[in-house]
């Protein structure tokens, strides 16, 4: 009996010293601000257009319901719950939990550190449609002309191929770093004036865009089934994976910010609304950015890269600078809400485990985070690259590390999550806990929901994926000096993290 005291006694002060939402409404947008990101209007419309159009929308939202909501949901119940971030919380029902908590972050900040890249190239773009200053690079379209946004690839590749991009990627981090300082207060608020912003802007666009004379012909585009080969195979893997892209799943995002709720936080009326709210702007962004591509001409031009390829001739022969410059700032305002997010889970783990003070944590995380990130910023061209092809190291590395990352690393994290919280701790203490509150309430058939549906969803949706090989960008891939090292990477990644999770893990915490 004595020697549960101090433990207690420590539990009781961390429960006093944790800060909190100030209100309900605050966590629901800043999760939802975690979800909606570069990944609404780049990745969902893209996805969508290429893998099978409306059907492929019927089939994302049967997996939300059967895969996404229950993942979302669980991470939530882990943080409210335990109300810690995601390696204290699951250190709680199994030590060895502790090891899939850093194995979790240390991936999460290998996304962080590629994705404020992504935003800063936004950055770089908004600065561009509103200055119009000529950008300094290798490729000009004429003798001393420096090419423009209708001048593609040669734009964007100027952009890679400049410190343009460290530029971008440290003003970035400037405003995610004041955001997190100020911790739930900062995000709290910084998600108050966004929320309703990015929702006028982006429905603003697609009304504007619906409007324009290639209006069908996008939506088509978009949408329209017949237009494509359907491989359900391929549909379901990369469904699942973009799913919990989408969801900030399987990342401990949701369960550090669900740690910060005052008391048990109506979990199964926020996994939903969050996700469908997320799931809806998505949709919109895809009615906002295909018609005005097709208007423009540029329909599915530029491949996977096309928002920063096709999409900025488009926006600006369509709408003028205004438009350029209103579409690229709601590009860097919907990342730096996930990339807050990002940072955030990795910072309450560290002031979870070893009591520091948010403000050291947050100077230290960003710095780290700033620096992992340099090599995806990096801008030196990439050997084998040739004419317009020409890609910088940079963006190499983010192909190939954002490819295993949304298809490998958020999925196995979710399905051990899932394993962990179904199995160890309880599939019916999940629902429990879910019925807490809220005039909403799980029947107690859901239980098999999150023990056996979702698992085994998540391991099929793997599967399908591991099926269609495994993916490297072509040129390096083709290239007979750099493919050898760059077909270890995958490998290297596991083990960078595996590594560094057990240290991070094994370290003496206080926690
Ligand atoms: N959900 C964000 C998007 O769709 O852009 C990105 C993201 C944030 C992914 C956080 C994963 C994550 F953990």
């Amino acid at each position: 009996m004595d020697e549960e005291m101090p433990s207690e006694v420590s539990s009781v002060e961390a429960e006093v010293a944790r800060e909190t939402w100030i209100t309900r409404m605050g966590f629901i947008f800043a999760v939802w601000g975690s979800m909606t990101g570069l990944g609404n209007v780049w990745n969902w419309p893209f996805k969508v257009s290429v893998l099978g159009g409306g059907p492929f929308v019927l089939i994302y939202l049967v997996l939300l319901a059967l895969i996404g909501i229950p993942v979302v949901l669980t991470e939530f119940v882990l943080g409210s719950t335990f109300r810690r971030g995601f390696p204290g919380a699951l250190k709680r029902i199994h030590p060895g939990g502790e090891f899939l908590g850093w194995f979790t972050l240390v991936n999460a900040a290998i996304l962080t550190s590629f994705y404020v890249v992504i935003i800063g190239w936004a950055a770089v773009y908004a600065g561009y449609a509103l200055t119009m200053a000529p950008l300094p690079g290798a490729m000009e379209v004429a003798p001393g002309v420096a090419p423009t946004f209708l001048d593609q690839p040669y734009f964007f590749v100027n952009v890679l191929l400049s410190p343009l991009t460290v530029v971008g990627l440290i003003a970035v981090w400037i405003v995610i770093f004041i955001i997190d300082y100020f911790g739930t207060r900062g995000i709290e608020r910084s998600v108050m004036i966004f929320f309703p912003l990015l929702w006028i802007v982006i429905i603003m666009m697609a009304l504007f865009a619906l409007a324009q004379p290639g209006a069908a012909e996008g939506i088509d585009f978009y949408l329209d089934p017949l237009r494509v080969d359907f491989d359900y195979v391929e549909m379901i893997g990369k469904a699942t994976g973009l799913s919990f892209f989408k969801l900030s799943a399987g990342m401990g995002i949701l369960t550090a910010y669900a740690s910060y709720l005052p008391r048990k936080g109506e979990l199964t009326n926020s996994a939903v609304t969050t996700s469908l709210l997320d799931t809806t702007f998505a949709f919109t962004a895809g009615l906002a950015v295909f018609p005005i591509a097709a208007t423009a001409g540029v329909l599915g031009a530029g491949g996977a890269g096309w928002a920063f390829i096709a999409w900025p001739g488009g926006m600006t022969g369509v709408g003028g600078n205004l438009l350029g410059f209103v579409f690229f700032i709601m590009m860097v305002l919907l990342g730096i809400t996930s990339a807050v997010s990002l940072t955030e889970a990795i910072v309450t783990a560290v002031m979870d485990k070893w009591g520091w003070p948010r403000n050291r944590t947050v100077i230290v995380i960003v710095l780290l985070l700033f620096v992992m990130g340099l090599p995806f910023a990096s801008w030196f061209e990439a050997p084998g690259s040739a004419g317009g092809e020409d890609v910088s190291w940079g963006l190499y590395l983010l192909d190939i590390f954002d490819y295993y990352v949304e298809f490998f690393g958020l999925a196995i994290v979710a399905l051990f999550m899932m394993l962990i919280m179904a199995w160890v701790w309880g599939g019916s203490k999940i629902i429990d806990a879910a019925n807490e509150s809220g005039d909403f309430k799980l029947p107690s058939w859901y239980t098999w929901v999150v023990k056996i549906v979702s698992p085994i969803g998540i391991a099929i949706a793997l599967v399908f994926v591991a099926l269609q090989g495994f993916y490297m960008p072509g040129v390096i891939a083709d290239d007979p000096g750099t493919a050898p090292l760059l077909f270890q990477i995958p490998f290297i990644w596991f083990g960078i993290v595996v590594i560094f999770a057990i240290i991070l893990w094994r370290m003496k915490g206080v926690d």
